[in-house]
């Protein structure tokens, strides 16, 4: 069996530790008696410098023959923020309508968390993090006092929606945004909460601000209440997401799955990488289960850190394992688990992050090195 998988690399650090889960997949590969071959994109700030260019609708065609895609990390401090990081990650997690932003919050055996007296089976859920809607959709202007009329469009696989707006302000200047949830939209990212649940500990804790922002959340809480009718066997709980970040810390044991809209889900999981060890260890799944995903560790690009091999590549390399995963190598994705696990709690060949000095490419080799020997 041979898969080819395109890579992206992007900006920052991330061909450095992109090269590395290359590595451990290819290990992965062989081990298991299948093949990989990499098809390399070039996207990013160094792409954009040279040709103006984000991406271009051939290159998201190409993209979509495919069923995964690994990826670095795009942004870059020579270009204005937000410019790539919409322009490019989530033009791709749009286009490709990857709806469901898996992120897996678990506290790997001998990996130190700062929550005090909790430890791996105290830290173990995933958040659902909706990936497509909410206040990412790009909607919003300014606008200065007066009268004045603006127009926006969202098109997306599922709908297309047109506002129009007519302001009239004595506001020196406004800045608004946005946001919208689906009916569509939140159905299926809440099932795909719901079936992983079954699949696990069948408790979905749901996420939003419905107390406050009640058009847009208070909608997403009655689509849950709708959902959660077919999954009788699931118990399920509402949580304020500010609340939620208090029992992230206080009881993390309380999750299994989490599901949460767009912007609460990108927030929340970073507090979540931090309970399971740090943005080092944290990876993350753009998932459209009928086409083309993507696979990133959740922190960025870390420009400070470029081409010194000294940053973790565990979440990208755990990554990988979530791409095997899909791809349906099971065991292969399991094994490379393992395999970072082990070099954990040998804590022997660990990055500065982890308090140790190897490099990156020291990190990734061992890794390979234990997905052989495993
Ligand atoms: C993430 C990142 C992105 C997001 C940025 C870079 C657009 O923070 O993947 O969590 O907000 O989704
Ligand atoms: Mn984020």
């Amino acid at each position: 069996m041979n898969y080819r998988i395109p890579v992206i690399p992007g900006d920052g650090i991330g061909p450095e530790i992109v090269a590395e889960g290359q590595k451990v997949l290819e290990a992965a590969a062989d081990k298991h008696g299948f093949s990989i071959d990499w098809v390399s994109f070039d996207l990013g700030a160094e792409h954009y410098l040279q040709t103006g260019e984000l991406v271009s609708e051939e290159t998201l065609k190409e993209l979509s023959r495919y069923r995964a895609i690994y990826l670095g990390a795009i942004g870059d401090p020579r270009v204005k923020p937000g410019v790539l990081e919409k322009g490019v990650l989530l033009s791709m997690r749009f286009y490709f309508d990857q709806y469901v932003n898996l992120r897996p919050v678990k506290l790997l055996e001998g990996v130190w968390t700062p929550l005090k007296d909790k430890g791996p089976k105290d830290i173990d859920f995933m958040v659902v993090r909706e990936n497509t809607e909410d206040f990412y959709i790009g909607i919003g202007s300014r606008a200065r006092s007066g009268k004045s009329r603006a127009e926006f469009e969202v098109r997306r696989t599922l709908y297309n929606i047109k506002f129009g707006l007519d302001i009239e302000s004595d506001s020196e200047e406004i800045g608004f945004q946005i946001g919208e949830v689906s009916k569509e939209g939140c159905t299926r990212v809440i099932k795909y909460a719901f079936d992983l649940a079954m699949k696990r500990r069948k408790q979905v804790s749901s996420v939003d601000k419905a107390n406050v922002l009640s058009d847009i959340y208070g909608f997403w809480r009655e689509v849950f209440l709708d959902v959660s009718r077919a999954y009788p066997e699931v118990k399920h709980d509402f949580n304020f997401v500010d609340a939620i970040t208090m029992w992230f810390v206080k009881n993390p044991e309380w999750f299994d799955v989490v599901v949460a809209p767009n912007m609460f889900g990108d927030i929340i999981t970073d507090l979540g990488a931090m309970i399971q060890g740090g943005l080092g260890l944290a990876p993350g799944a753009n998932l459209n289960p009928e086409g083309t995903s993507m696979f990133e560790p959740i922190h960025g690009s870390a420009p400070k850190y470029k081409g010194q091999n000294k940053v973790n590549p565990v979440a990208t390399i755990w990554a990988g394992a979530m791409l095997l995963e899909h791809l349906g190598q099971s065991r292969a994705s399991e094994e490379v688990v393992a395999a970072i696990e082990r070099n954990l709690f040998e804590a022997r060949i660990k990055t500065y992050d982890l308090g140790g000095s190897s490099t990156t490419s020291e990190v990734g080799t061992e890794i390979a090195r234990l997905v052989r020997a495993l």
